[in-house]
């Protein structure tokens, strides 16, 4: 029988549809019932037949940072694939991302090696692989420097990381997926699929950073591919292109048919923002429309390469104004 951890956002979700095409049990774990209908939305973006693609799941009540609640979850369970985690550049939710990210996912590692479980496989992300040297491009080897100005969420994804190469000491086949940037259908207003909503609705700014994107059908393509296959113990960069955000606000803006941003905002005006930002949270007790970490990463300009999981699988990546032009057209106008 399959696990799935986070199975109730955005990548969990996807992967779930996946799952349900196929033969194996699945179970999934999840904290609220309204997050369910969350679930049933996705899998409307692949098929009518929704009851009875969600009825192939065994949903059980659980949280990752909750032992009692994970110990009936691990029963019987044979492969676990693990996107559970807390993702925020608000440096108020460190302490929290901690204890989701590192703590959480130490919990599965211990359960999964106690149940003695086939294969792991752990949602990372290219936050957690050490940054370019003199701009070159990142690989996998790239090595994490904890000197570095490394935000919240990179720290403790690099922790989980480094909880699931201990699930590997401890006899456990796994593999780590890095992705960048995803983008995909549905949660239109969380996380990286906000992006959508934002430009839909006029945001009119943009900055030149580059970073890596990828589409939510890859990640998951890659997941239960590596989950699938010999391969034991690697990381795997999971990047289709690396894109300006500039690039990316466009395509996505002229898929909608709408405005494309117009100002470029550089980098002296987002650290006045996020700054300005910062002291408006701490009067209205709101989450900052920027943070420090957001800003950086705005302007940030790394290139990461795929070539391992291109290599290992022969694996092709959607061209990501194809995955755009997908995610606008499932868009809820
Ligand atoms: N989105 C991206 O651009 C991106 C890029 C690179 C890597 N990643 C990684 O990909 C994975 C999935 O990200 P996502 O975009 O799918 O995130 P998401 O939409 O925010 O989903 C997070 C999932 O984790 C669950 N979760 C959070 N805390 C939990 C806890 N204490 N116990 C149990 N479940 C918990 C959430 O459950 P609830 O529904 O109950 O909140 C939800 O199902 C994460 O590991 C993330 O770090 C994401």
């Amino acid at each position: 029988m399959i696990l799935v951890t986070g199975g109730t956002g955005l990548v969990g979700a996807h992967l779930l549809y996946k799952l349900t095409t196929e033969n194996e049990k699945i179970r999934a774990i999840y904290r609220a019932q309204e997050s369910l209908d969350k679930v049933k939305e996705i899998f409307s973006f692949y098929t009518s037949e929704i009851t009875q693609h969600f009825s192939k799941i065994e949903w059980i009540k659980a949280d990752i940072t909750d032992i009692p609640s994970m110990i009936p979850v691990f029963i019987g369970i044979k492969k676990v694939y693990h996107c559970a985690a807390l993702v925020s550049f608000n440096p108020k939710d460190y302490r929290e991302m901690r204890k989701v990210n590192i703590h959480g996912t130490a919990i599965v590692v211990n359960l999964a090696i106690d149940a003695k479980i086939d294969k792991l496989c752990f949602v990372g992300s290219i936050a957690a692989v050490g940054n370019a040297i003199n701009g070159e491009i990142i690989t996998e080897e790239n090595e994490w420097n904890d000197e570095d100005d490394n935000h919240g969420y990179a720290i403790t994804k690099f922790g989980a990381e480094m909880e699931v190469w201990r699930a590997s000491q401890e006899g456990i086949n796994v593999v780590i997926v890095n992705p960048g940037v995803i983008l995909g259908s549905g949660f239109w207003n969380t996380g990286s699929s906000k992006l959508f909503t934002q430009i839909y609705n006029g945001f009119k700014f943009y900055t030149e950073g580059i970073t890596g994107f990828i589409g939510v059908k890859d990640v998951v393509k890659a997941m239960t591919l590596l989950m699938n296959s010999e391969v034991k113990n690697e990381r795997f960069i999971l990047v289709s292109e690396n894109k300006s955000f500039k690039d990316i606000f466009f395509s996505i803006a002229d898929a909608f048919g709408k405005k494309r941003p117009s100002q470029k905002i550089n980098p002296w005006q987002t650290a006045l923002f996020w700054r300005v930002a910062w002291l408006i949270s701490l009067i209205t007790r709101k989450e900052p429309l920027l943070t420090k970490h957001s800003a950086k990463s705005a302007h940030g300009v790394s290139y990461y390469s795929a070539e391992k999981i291109k290599k290992a699988l022969n694996f092709n990546f959607e061209k990501i104004e194809n995955v755009i032009k997908r995610v606008v057209k499932n868009y809820p106008l």
